[in-house]
Order: C-alpha cells, then sequence, then structure tokens
C-alpha cells in the first residue's frame, strides 16, 4: 500500500509539483492525497486542483487565532486518513493543536543548510555572511520553527556573482530532488 501524502503549501507549490510529478512514478511508496493551502491565491492550490488531487483552502484569517485555524487544518487533514504531511512553502508558524497530532509524521523543506539561517530571507544571509555553500534541508517539524531533527540536505556552491535570486533558483532546484527522495526513503520504511 502506498503511503498517503498530505501536502502544504502558500504559493507557487514548485516543490508540491515535484513530489506530485515523482508519486506518479511507478516504483513511488507515496501518493499526494490532498493539497491544503491557507491562501486562496497560491498558484499551487489551482495547479493541483487542475491535476485532480483533493484540494482544500483554509484561509487562516478568517481565524481569531493561530489554534482556531490549526484545529481546522487538523480536521482536514484527518478526514483523508494520511500517514505522512510534507510542508513546501508552507508560510504559518504551527502550534501544538496541529503538531501533537502529527509528531514525526510532518517533514518541512527549507532552502539554507539548518541549522544556519531558520526562517525568511536565508539566500541573502548566506550571501551576507560570506558563505561559500548553500541549500537545503529536509527536518521534522516539531514547535522550534525550521529547527526540528534534520533528515537530509542538499548543498550548493555559492559563486562569486551570486544574487540572492541566482542562489535561490539554484537551491530551489535542489529542493525539487531532495524532497522526493526523501519521501520515499521515509514512505518506503
Ligand atoms: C522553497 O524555497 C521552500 O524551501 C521555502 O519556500 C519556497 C517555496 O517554493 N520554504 P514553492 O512554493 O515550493 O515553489
Amino acid at each position: 500500500m502506498k503511503k498517503r501524502v498530505g501536502v502544504l503549501i502558500s504559493g507557487a507549490g514548485s516543490n508540491m509539483q515535484s513530489l506530485v510529478a515523482s508519486s506518479r512514478k511507478s516504483e513511488s511508496a507515496y501518493e499526494i492525497a490532498c493539497v491544503v493551502s491557507n491562501n486562496p491565491d497560491a498558484v499551487g492550490i489551482a495547479w493541483a486542483a487542475e491535476q485532480g488531487i483533493p484540494t482544500r483552502i483554509i484561509a487562516h484569517q478568517k481565524f481569531l487565532t493561530r489554534q482556531l485555524f490549526d484545529a481546522a487544518l487538523n480536521d482536514e487533514l484527518q478526514t483523508h486518513h494520511l500517514n505522512l504531511i510534507a510542508c513546501a512553502g508552507f508560510m504559518r508558524v504551527m502550534t501544538d493543536v496541529i503538531l501533537t497530532p502529527w509528531a514525526w509524521r510532518m517533514l518541512n523543506i527549507h532552502p539554507s543548510l539548518l541549522p544556519k539561517y531558520t526562517g525568511l530571507n536565508t539566500h541573502q544571509r548566506a550571501l551576507d555572511a560570506g558563505d561559500s555553500e548553500a541549500g537545503c534541508s529536509v527536518h521534522w517539524v516539531t514547535a522550534d520553527l525550521d529547527a526540528g531533527p534534520v533528515i537530509a540536505q542538499a548543498s550548493v556552491k555559492i559563486l562569486a556573482s551570486d544574487t540572492a535570486q541566482t542562489l535561490a533558483a539554484r537551491v530551489l532546484e535542489q529542493e525539487h530532488k531532495l524532497y522526493p527522495e526523501v519521501l520515499q526513503k521515509i514512505a518506503e520504511a
């Protein structure tokens, strides 16, 4: 039985698309059971719906507290009988309301070589620090933002000519390879 994966997005959803593409390979150990966005305008949610994947928008602005939003998100995710959740550009800080029921079943991809540069603007911060390499990390989601245990990383060399944009594009290519590989290994385990 393939493992059922729910994907959480907020924006373009290119990582989600790479997970969907890899889930369609015959050897895939997982299938994408749903895609949920907190952002009604997320380009990725329209794409997923066109692909026939069950989608749901839960606009966080409609909830008075983070906990109420997380409860609605958890309710939705529970209906899909998921084995795993993959956060893919999901731009929300999460509370125990969602973290506890999905502990050790929720992954995230972050565009830095953690533990360096949790949070935002990771590429510019790597450039400003004069780092020689940058990259991405897949990690378990815990209450500490971007600081759960790292499962795997991929790195790229920083070039003298790099801007945050060019570096982000090269790191994103690695994200699109790393995330499906990690999910496959976890789904096979
Ligand atoms: C990725 O760089 C991801 O690591 C970060 O936000 C970006 C999302 O891109 N958290 P996309 O929505 O998957 O295209």
